[in-house]
């Protein structure tokens, strides 16, 4: 009979492998019940997977809807990303919780992530209230770190937000991490990010400081940029009725957006 390595069972070889290898009954339940979990890790991540999507759906909806009535795309661009395993790990371990699928459904609220890009800070409430307002999404936490920014400068609006997901199956309630923030804010956040993976800088203070006042320079040039979109904006209210309808059929045949 073939002698199994641990190699075979991480290859594949399973049962075989797992009855020569793990010499008590024991044993082979607790590898078992691992690998159960190792494939129930994978159900889940793809669940996340699908959430990230139902919540990508709906801001590219909002933005469809956006740019047909008012001309304008309030969103820039959108970024998705699942939460690596060893950060899952590393999140539980610090909140002092083992690693299962319970926990991280209980604690994890960003093992799904979606970034939402927008050119004004005007169009991040919109657009968070515009996704709030449905049905089926239901607001778990919400943390406005525009008005009240860390101490560091960071900027950003932050819900973590249930959605049901619906399977072959059966329907799944699904929390996804928001973070929705300007053009400059995401440009600043990209940045600082880069400081934290860096132990030995020399003049850290220093940079933390630029970093602090780049961030109110920013905050500024938004406000700023906003100001005179409104300003623009209102210059071309005189329009009348009919000029308006006029110059929506104008655009009849544009592309509405895939
Ligand atoms: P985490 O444990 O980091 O997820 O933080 P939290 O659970 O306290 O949530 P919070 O809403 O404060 O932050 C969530 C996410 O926002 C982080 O994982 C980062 O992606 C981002 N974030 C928060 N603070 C900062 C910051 O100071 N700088 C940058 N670059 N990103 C930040
Ligand atoms: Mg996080």
């Amino acid at each position: 009979m073939k002698q199994y390595q641990e190699d075979d069972i991480l290859s594949g070889e399973l049962t075989e492998g797992l009855i020569t290898l793990l010499d008590t009954p024991e044993k082979v339940n607790r590898t078992k019940k691992f690998m159960d979990m190792l494939v129930g890790y994978r159900e889940l991540m793809m669940m996340y997977t699908c959430a990230i999507k139902e919540v990508r759906t709906k801001f590219e909806v909002l933005d469809t809807e956006f740019s047909v009535r008012y001309q304008r795309n309030p969103i820039s661009t959108i970024t998705t990303r699942l939460k690596h395993t060893n950060s899952i790990m590393e999140k539980l371990d610090r909140y002092g919780q083992r690693f299962s699928l319970e926990n991280i459904e209980e604690y994890i609220n960003d093992a799904a992530g979606i970034r939402v890009i927008c050119s004004y800070i005007d169009d991040i409430y919109q657009i968070a209230e515009s996704l709030l307002v449905q049905d089926d999404i239901t607001l778990i936490t919400r943390k406005d770190y525009i008005i009240n920014p860390k101490p560091n400068g960071y900027r950003s609006l932050h819900l973590i937000v249930s959605i049901p997901v619906f399977f072959a199956n059966f329907k799944k309630q699904m929390k996804v991490e928001v973070q929705i923030r300007t053009i400059a804010m995401d440009f600043w956040a990209s940045l600082e990010h880069q400081l934290k993976y860096k132990q030995n800088i020399s003049n850290q203070q220093e940079i933390v400081e630029q970093l602090k006042t780049c961030a109110d320079v920013i905050s500024s040039t938004d406000q700023q940029m906003l100001g005179i979109r409104q300003q623009i904006e209102a210059a071309s209210d005189v329009m009348t009725e009919e000029d308006i309808l006029l110059e929506k059929l104008s655009r009849m045949d544009m592309n509405i957006g895939s």
